[in-house]
């Protein structure tokens, strides 16, 4: 099991007091999608889009990584093979619990994107509609987030990472959302093993040869103590 592909969403952040998007209390339950997660809503209210995100922003400042963050980090560090991290969120929590092998695959909140130029710089704690890029002058900056309907970042890395993956891991995610729902097909059809963690078996669950119920700080944390151990 040398090269080990990992993919997370939403629900290993959940222990940190993250909230999810589709648990009844989440994100979605709060707010329309199409309000504050895609570019037409973003032309529509840009106010809106960027309070949204500077909510989130504060809220990512305020909580700590759990153990499940925290186990992925060692794992990368004490594995003899390969570890990748592909996160589908956008909090900052796997940096901060040690993993260094990481794609932000939907963007990330700590970075600001200019629609103008594609100049990226670090996002102050609170953006405003119309900020300025440093790069061009032009008052085009969004937050750096992948919207509905917009391209994941680095697809063609992430698909070279999963086809040379041996174990393949999807931690805290529902499966709702394409392309990242597809990456389990994607390891299988290059030969890995697959495990899902979840609280429950997903929407995509039957297609994984293994599945760890239960809170990922636990699961999570158990699983990498039995790879380091092998
Ligand atoms: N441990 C493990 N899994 C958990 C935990 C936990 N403590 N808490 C919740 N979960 C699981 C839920 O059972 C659910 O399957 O995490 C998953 C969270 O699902 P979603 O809220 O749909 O989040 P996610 O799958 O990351 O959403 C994918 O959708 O809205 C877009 O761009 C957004 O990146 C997001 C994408």
């Amino acid at each position: 099991m040398n090269k080990i592909v990992i993919l997370t969403g939403a629900g290993i952040s959940a222990e940190s007091g993250i909230e999810t998007f589709r648990a009844e209390d989440g994100l979605w339950a709060k707010h329309r999608v199409e309000d504050v997660a895609t570019p037409e809503g973003f032309q529509r209210d840009p106010k809106l889009v960027v309070d949204f995100y500077n909510a989130r922003r504060a809220q990512a400042a305020e909580v700590e990584p759990n153990a499940a963050h925290i186990a992925l980090g060692r794992l990368e560090q004490e594995h003899r093979g390969e570890v990748v991290v592909i996160t589908q969120n956008v909090d900052d929590l796997h940096e901060r619990g040690g993993t260094t092998r990481l794609h932000h695959m939907h963007g990330e909140l700590k970075s600001a994107l200019c629609a103008a130029c594609d100049h990226r710089w670090a996002a102050p704690l609170v953006m405003a509609p119309h900020d300025r890029c440093p790069a061009c002058a032009a008052a085009a900056a969004r937050p750096d987030i992948v919207w509905f309907g917009e391209m994941p970042y680095e697809m063609d890395l992430l698909f070279q990472h999963l086809s040379e993956a041996d174990l393949f891991a999807s931690i805290g995610t529902s499966g709702n959302v394409y392309p990242a729902a597809g990456f389990v097909a994607e390891a299988r059809r290059g030969g890995a093993h697959t495990v899902e963690f979840n609280l429950e078996r997903s929407a995509i669950g039957n297609q994984f040869s293994e599945h760890r119920i239960g809170p990922a700080s636990q699961t999570v944390s158990a699983w990498v103590e039995e790879i380091l151990a092998r």
